[in-house]
């Protein structure tokens, strides 16, 4: 079946990217403000409407749902939310981005509900850097959160780094050869300019996924490849290795004619493009209307209106957007 959702450009929407707290373990400089303060628990959805949220988008037709934060699984009772996910009928992926730190707990038990898919954010392999960059966490935590994926058997788990010149360009070939030995993908990513962030020049730290790719062709043969997840990600092949290689390159590979996808916030607003701030307030429509889902289905689709051509992250590196990175999970 293909997705109901069509936005004015003639992309259908078949993927929901859905933030489950804003809340986090780490600060990565690059995602929030080293003192942010989190949204107080009334603004939040219940994972009640979450759940019922996420039925309505699939039976608009979308069949994919990612769960993200912050770090989703620091939500309580996350877990309660994803065995709901898991039981829609017509979701045909289930998946989750998180920072490791709490898998050794939960792995096991997101596998069961349904899970099939994780994908693991590692920016360092050093644990003084590691510290650095997250500002407060440990690089144990999240290594063991990795393993506890491995043990649990999901079908796929992927680290994203994401790569900043100053500050971990050096370790490119390190967390390659880390991914890949342990058979694992791996994605690098460029920054994006989310929010603004005070301890943190961004113009100074991009870095351009040639000069990552040029940096792996050090090491290894890079082989193409179509094979795709259906997001942003360009993958290439590894010679001498069954696992791939992602480049999520916004600044120089722009994938918005391509885009899928829409977010909603753990505020449960629809954010319509990651870089832009267009987006509809849902949580007024589930409050207002809490047992009536074709209200809702109908907010869904109207909101596609306001979908925009693409990002506009300004070459300058300035934020263009006011929201950080932690309201989305990217
Ligand atoms: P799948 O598409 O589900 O395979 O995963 P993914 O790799 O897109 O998701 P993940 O949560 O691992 O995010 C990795 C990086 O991709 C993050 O930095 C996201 O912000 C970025 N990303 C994901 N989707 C989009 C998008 O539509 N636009 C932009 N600009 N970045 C995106
Ligand atoms: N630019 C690019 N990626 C980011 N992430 C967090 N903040 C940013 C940013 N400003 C990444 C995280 C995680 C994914 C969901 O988004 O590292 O892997
Ligand atoms: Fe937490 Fe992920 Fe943001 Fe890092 S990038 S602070 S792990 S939400």
């Amino acid at each position: 079946a293909t997705s109901a959702l069509l936005d004015r450009y003639g992309r259908r929407i078949d993927y929901v990217r859905l933030s489950i707290t804003d809340r986090c373990d780490l600060r990565c400089l690059y995602c929030m403000q080293a003192d942010t303060r989190f949204l107080p628990r009334h603004q939040l959805l219940t994972l009640e409407e979450m759940a019922r949220l996420a039925r309505c988008f699939v039976e608009l037709g979308v069949t994919r749902i990612r769960v993200t934060g912050g770090e989703p699984l620091m939500r309580r009772n996350a877990l309660w939310l994803f065995e709901r996910l898991g039981e829609i009928p017509g979701l045909r992926e289930l998946t989750l981005t998180t920072n490791g730190t709490q898998l050794p707990r939960f792995a096991t038990a997101l596998k069961a509900a349904g899970v099939t898919r994780v994908n693991i954010s590692l920016d360092s392999l050093r644990p003084e850097r590691f510290k650095a960059l997250t500002r407060i966490g440990e690089l144990s935590k999240t290594l063991a959160g990795i393993e506890a994926a491995q043990r649990a058997g999901f079908e796929r788990i992927k680290l994203n780094s994401v790569i900043l010149a100053q500050q971990n360009l050096d370790e490119v070939i390190d967390l390659a050869r880390f991914a890949l030995e342990r058979g694992l993908d791996i994605s690098f990513i460029e920054e994006m300019p989310l929010g603004d962030i005070s301890d943190h020049q961004r113009t100074d730290e991009r870095c351009l996924s040639n000069i990552i790719r040029r940096q792996l062709e050090r090491e290894f043969t890079l082989l193409p490849t179509t094979e795709t997840t259906g997001g942003p990600s360009r993958y290439v092949r590894v010679a001498g290795y069954q696992h791939r290689i992602g480049f999520i390159a916004p600044h120089s590979h722009n994938f918005c004619a391509d885009c899928n996808r829409v977010r909603v916030t753990a505020e449960g607003r629809l954010v319509l493009c990651l870089g832009q701030e267009h987006a509809v307030d849902l949580r007024r429509v589930l409050r207002a209307h809490p047992t009536d889902a074709e209200r809702i289905k109908q907010a869904i689709i109207a909101s596609l209106e306001l979908k925009p051509r693409g990002h506009d992250f300004a070459q300058s590196g300035l934020p263009v957007v006011q929201r950080f990175m932690n309201m989305t999970g990217g």
